[in-house]
Formats: structure tokens, C-alpha cells, sequence
């Protein structure tokens, strides 16, 4: 067996995430979107690997979240269970695959499960979506749910806002929490609302709350993966702690190549393969001849 943390850790499940929140003890959560930074998340003891559809924007360099497919999700959630072993897989529901019906929903949830290898699926909106969560849980697919500041919304909102300012607003927000909890999220993520409203939904539901921008009463905390290492051309959201400059060693690591390449100095004779002595000797014994021979014939 080898030594590594990972292998002393017992798969995450939907159970880990209820006990941790009866210990009082912080679900952590990451995006992941490849294999590389899978392993890299789940190496480091993260609890939750969410395939978040945010990869629309870090991935693929769209503006916002609505333009990524299922079968680009797809592509994504089956790359990152290759390299996730311990952590509990989470796959977005993108935008129109859960919108239309019914029937539609179940099918491309089914799929993260079946075709991607997740253990649940993600999908935003409120108690909207309770009667889809339900169907879900009828059809034994887990669901997490997303409230407050729902990228997926983002024409509706009018932009990217903090929501659940006005009371009304808290009142909605702890509403549709409530209908999903009784629905029957196995976590619910809060995004872009006070810590206040989110203090009040964590204490209220039985199911994990996991925060991003939404203070620290949350039961847990997700951040994307490339906001955590500056690898996303933008300021950062008011949330975000940076704790990594991964782009500035990016950009040293290329141009440094970049200067090698140029002056020669890459690759050194250590860094190349050689002949076997024999092949190189007998290849020398035919150049040699080839000399005297064209010595011979006065070439
Ligand atoms: O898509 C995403 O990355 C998300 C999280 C940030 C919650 O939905």
C-alpha cells in the first residue's frame, strides 16, 4: 500500500457531510474541472469535488455560465473522477438541462451519474426546484441545491448581485430553503447573500450548508479552484482569498523555457537520449569507411 494521506481516508459520502455538520466540524469544497487539479484536491483532503459549470468561464473562456452544454459538462465530470478517489463528486447542472421538463432533468442528471461517474447533481434555484429534487431522490440521484446569487440567473438578476438584502428577500431566501430541505437536498450552497440570512438558513435546515461569499456561520465553504490561485484574468469577488500566485509561476516557467529554447541551452546533453555504445561504434566503423572509400575514388 502506498503512503500517501489519501490512502488513510474513508470515502466522503452524503452521511459524512450530515455528521460533520452535527460535529460542528467545516465541510471543505473545491472546483475541480481535470484530472490534474481532481488529484490535486482530493490529495489535499477536500471533502467535496464540485464539477462546478463555472468551468464555462475558467475552462473555456466564455463571459458567464450559460453557454456550457451537458456533454461539455460531461467531458469534465469524466475527467475529474479519474482523479478523484476519497472526495464526494459533485456535477453542475448546466444551464437548460434541468429548465425544460421533467423527463429532460432526470435523463442528463442520470447521465452525471451513469456516463461521468458522480456521486450527486447541482442545480440552482429555490423552491422552484423542490418537486424536481424530490423526482430526483425518487429516481436515487442525490441533489444539492443553490440559492441566493445563482449565476445561471444572471439576466434575471440583472447582473451579479448580492442577494437577500431586504427583508422580503430574506424572507424568499429562507423559504426556498426550507422547501428544498424538506424536498430533500443533500447540501445546500449559498451563494452571494449576508452572513446574517446565512447564519439563519444553517441553523434553521438539517441539511449542510456550504457558503461561497456568504460568511462564516455556513457549515462549510467552497471556493473555485482557479480563484484560489489567480488563474482567472479578473479582480477577485470580495470573498475570495487568494493564497497562491500559480499564474505569476506559470508565466516565469514558460518564458524561462521560452529563453532556454532560444539560446540553445535546452535541451543539454543530459536532458537527450543516446545511442546504444555499440550502435554509436558501428556507426562511426561505416562513417569511417565511407571516408577512405571516398578518399579511394578522389571525392
Ligand atoms: O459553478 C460553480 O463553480 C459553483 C460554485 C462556485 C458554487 O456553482
Amino acid at each position: 500500500m502506498s503512503l500517501t494521506t489519501g490512502d488513510f481516508r474513508s470515502k466522503v459520502t452524503t452521511q459524512t457531510l450530515y455528521d460533520k455538520k452535527a460535529r460542528h466540524e467545516k465541510i471543505t469544497c473545491l472546483t475541480a474541472y481535470d484530472y490534474s487539479s481532481a488529484r490535486l484536491v482530493d490529495e489535499a483532503g477536500i471533502d467535496i469535488v464540485l464539477v462546478g459549470d463555472s468551468l464555462a468561464m475558467t475552462m473555456l473562456g466564455h463571459e458567464n455560465t450559460m453557454a456550457v452544454t451537458m456533454d461539455e459538462m460531461l467531458h469534465h465530470v469524466k475527467a475529474v473522477h479519474r482523479g478523484t478517489k476519497h472526495a464526494f463528486l459533485v456535477a453542475d447542472m448546466p444551464y437548460a438541462s434541468y429548465h425544460v421538463d421533467t423527463t429532460s432533468a432526470l435523463l442528463n442528471a442520470a447521465r452525471f451519474l451513469k456516463e461521468g461517474g458522480a456521486e450527486a447533481v447541482k442545480l440552482e434555484g429555490g423552491e422552484k426546484r423542490a418537486e424536481l429534487v424530490a423526482r430526483m431522490r425518487d429516481a436515487e440521484i442525490p441533489v444539492m441545491g443553490h440559492i441566493g446569487l445563482t449565476p445561471q440567473s444572471v439576466h434575471m438578476m440583472g447582473g451579479y448581485k448580492v442577494q437577500g438584502k431586504s427583508l422580503a428577500a430574506v424572507e424568499k431566501l429562507v423559504q426556498d430553503a426550507i422547501a428544498l430541505d424538506s424536498a430533500g437536498v443533500c447540501c445546500l450552497f449559498l451563494e452571494g447573500i449576508p452572513r446574517e440570512v446565512a447564519a439563519m438558513i444553517t441553523a434553521e435546515v438539517s441539511t449542510p450548508t456550504i457558503g461561497i461569499g456568504a460568511g462564516p456561520e455556513c457549515d462549510g465553504q467552497v471556493l473555485v479552484f482557479h480563484d484560489i490561485l489567480n488563474l482567472t484574468f479578473a479582480p477577485p469577488a470580495k470573498f475570495v482569498r487568494r493564497y497562491a500566485d500559480v499564474s505569476s509561476v506559470i508565466t516565469d516557467a514558460v518564458k524561462a523555457f521560452k529563453e532556454d529554447v532560444k539560446s540553445g541551452s535546452y535541451p543539454s546533453d543530459e536532458e537527450s537520449y543516446h545511442l546504444p555504445k555499440d550502435t554509436q561504434a558501428a556507426l562511426e566503423t561505416i562513417a569511417a569507411r565511407k571516408r577512405a572509400m571516398g578518399k579511394i575514388h578522389g571525392d
